[in-house]
C-alpha cells in the first residue's frame, strides 16, 4: 500500500503525522482484523440507520450496502489484509470502502465513534463465539452422558483427599462433572445476555448527535435490546469479563477432569484406557502411552485464567470513559475463546474413545474399606448410637489391617465373634453395592437415584441445544 492511499480517521488537528514507532506500537489491525466481518455488518446496519435519519439517500445507502457486501466477500480472503498498515480494522474497512465508492464513503462515520464501533464489533463476534462454544460444550456433554450410560452399573471408589472414601456408581461420578459443565452452559448464556445489547447510537461518550432509532439498529443486528448509558458503553468491558469468567470456570472444570483421567488411566490406578488417537508415545521409551491431550487441556487452562486476570488488570484504574488501554481487551478475549473451543473439541474426542475397566475400580472399592461408613450407618440403623457405631466399624478396620484381611474375607462366625452387633444382616454391608442402595436421597448414588438423575440430565441438556434441533 502506498502512503498516499492510507487514510486516517483523525488527522485534521495535527501539523504532522504519527511517528513510525508510534504507528507500529499502537496498531491493532494485526489482531482486530478478526472482527472484519462483524465490523462490516455493523456498518451496514449503521448505513441503514443513516438513511432513516436522512443523512444518506436511498440510492447512497444501497450503493454503500452493495459495496459492503463485496467487502464482506473479500474480507474472507487473506489478500484483503495483504500489506495493510491501517491503524485498526475500522480504518481498514473504511479505506477499502473509499476505494470502492469514493467520496460517498466519507458519510458512513456520521454521528458514530470508533469507541462504540469497537464495542458493537466485539459484541457481535463474541455472541457468535458463545453460540459456537455452547454447541461444542453440548456435544461434549452428550458424550459424557453416553460414557456414564456405557458403564451404568460400574462401581468405583469415590475419593476425598485422594484416599478411597466411599463407593459410588460410575455414572454418579460422571454426573458430578455434568453438573459443573451445565453450570458453565448457564454462565455462558448469562454472559451472552449481557453481550447481546446494542451500543450503537452512543457516540464517543455523550450519545450521538443524530436522532437514531436505537431499537431499530439493535433489531437490525439481532441484538436483544440496547445499552442504557453512552458513557458506560465507552468504558465498559464487563461483558467481555463475564465471558472470560465463564470460560475460565469451564477450563477449571476441564482441568480437573483432565487431572482425574490422567490419574485413572495411569498404571497406578489402571481403570481407564485412553484411545490411541488422543495419546502419544515417547521418542525414547518404546512402551510409553502418554495422556498428552489431557495434559494440554490442564496446561491451557492457565492461559485462559491469565486472560481473565489480564483484562481485569487492564480495566482497573482507567478513568471514565474510553482509554486506549481498552484496545488490549481483544487478544486475551480471542485467546480464551480459541483455547476453550479447542479444549472442548479435544475432550469430546477423549470422552468418546475412553474405555473403563470396571473390574479394577470395583476391586479397589471392595478391598479397601470404602464400606466402613455403610457399616457404621447400618449399625446405627439397627440401634447402636452413631459414635459407638463409628468406633466399632473403625476397630473392625484396624483389626482387619492387623490380620491382613480384606472386608469380604470375614466369615459370619468371625464377625459375630468380633462383636455381637455384627449380625448376618449387617455383614451384607461388606459388599460395596449393598450400602449404596440406601443412598437414595435426591443427588445420592443409589442406583435408582442415579438412573433418575441420568434421565433428567438428558432433558436439562436439551434446553441448551440450538432451537431447530431442540428435541
Ligand atoms: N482500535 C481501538 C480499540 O480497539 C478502536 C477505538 C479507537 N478509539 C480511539 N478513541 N482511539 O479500542
Amino acid at each position: 500500500m502506498s502512503t498516499s492511499d492510507k487514510i486516517q480517521l483523525w488527522g485534521g488537528r495535527f501539523a504532522s503525522g504519527p511517528s513510525a514507532t508510534f504507528e507500529q506500537f499502537s496498531e491493532s489491525l494485526s489482531f482486530d482484523q478478526r472482527l472484519a466481518d462483524c465490523d462490516i455488518r455493523g456498518s451496514q446496519a449503521f448505513a441503514r440507520a443513516l438513511e432513516r435519519v436522512g443523512i444518506l439517500s436511498a440510492d447512497e445507502c444501497s450503493t454503500l450496502l452493495a459495496a459492503f457486501d463485496t467487502l464482506r466477500q473479500e474480507a474472507r480472503t487473506p489478500a484483503f489484509y495483504d500489506g495493510a498498515t491501517d491503524e485498526d480494522v475500522h480504518t481498514l474497512v473504511i479505506r477499502k470502502l473509499k476505494a470502492n465508492v469514493g467520496a460517498l464513503a466519507d458519510k458512513i462515520h456520521t454521528g458514530r465513534s470508533r469507541n462504540e464501533q469497537v464495542s458493537v464489533d466485539t459484541r457481535l463476534w463474541l455472541r457468535e463465539q458463545i453460540d459456537a462454544t455452547t454447541s461444542l460444550l453440548v456435544a461434549f456433554l452428550d458424550e459424557l452422558l453416553a460414557l456414564a450410560r456405557r458403564y451404568e452399573s460400574a462401581i468405583i471408589p469415590g475419593y476425598t483427599h485422594l484416599r478411597r472414601a466411599q463407593p459410588v456408581l460410575w455414572p454418579h461420578y460422571c454426573l458430578a462433572y455434568f453438573e459443573m459443565f451445565l453450570r458453565d452452559l448457564e454462565r455462558l448464556q448469562q454472559a451472552r445476555a449481557r453481550v447481546n445489547l446494542c451500543p450503537l447510537g452512543s457516540g464517543a461518550l455523550a450519545g450521538s448527535g443524530f436522532p437514531f432509532d436505537r431499537h431499530a439498529i439493535a433489531a437490525d443486528l439481532g441484538f436483544d435490546g440496547i445499552t442504557r448509558n453512552s458513557m458506560d458503553v465507552s468504558g465498559d468491558r464487563d461483558w467481555a469479563l463475564d465471558f472470560l469468567y465463564a470460560a475460565s470456570t469451564a477450563m477449571l472444570h476441564l482441568s480437573r477432569l483432565a487431572e482425574d483421567w490422567i490419574l485413572y488411566s495411569s498404571e497406578e490406578f489402571g481403570w481407564m484406557e485412553l484411545g490411541d488417537g488422543v495419546t502419544s508415545g515417547s521418542s525414547l521409551m518404546p512402551q510409553k502411552k502418554n495422556p498428552d491431550s489431557l495434559e494440554l487441556i490442564r496446561g491451557k487452562s492457565g492461559r485462559v485464567f491469565g486472560s481473565l486476570t489480564s483484562l481485569y488488570v487492564t480495566v482497573k484504574g482507567t478513568p471514565m470513559t474510553y482509554n486506549r488501554d481498552m484496545q488490549e481487551d481483544k487478544e486475551p478475549l480471542f485467546l480464551a475463546a480459541d483455547q476453550l473451543a479447542g479444549c472442548l473439541a479435544m475432550i469430546r474426542e477423549v470422552t468418546a474413545t475412553v474405555t473403563l475397566k470396571p473390574a479394577v475400580p470395583a476391586l479397589a472399592a471392595e478391598e479397601s474399606w470404602t464400606v466402613a461408613t455403610d457399616i457404621a450407618e447400618a449399625l446405627a440403623r439397627f440401634g447402636t448410637p452413631f459414635h459407638q457405631a463409628h468406633k466399632l466399624a473403625g476397630r473392625l478396620v484396624l483389626e482387619s489391617l492387623n490380620q491382613g484381611k480384606k472386608p469380604l474375607d470375614w466369615t459370619p462366625e468371625e464377625l459375630a465373634a468380633f462383636a455381637p452387633e455384627f449380625t448376618p444382616a449387617l455383614a451384607e454391608f461388606l459388599h460395596p453395592a449393598r450400602g449404596m442402595q440406601n443412598r437414595s436421597v435426591p443427588g445420592g448414588t443409589a442406583p435408582a437415584a442415579v438412573a433418575a438423575a441420568l434421565a433428567e440430565a438428558a432433558d436439562r441438556l436439551n434446553a441448551f441445544r440450538p432451537e431447530p434441533s431442540r428435541s
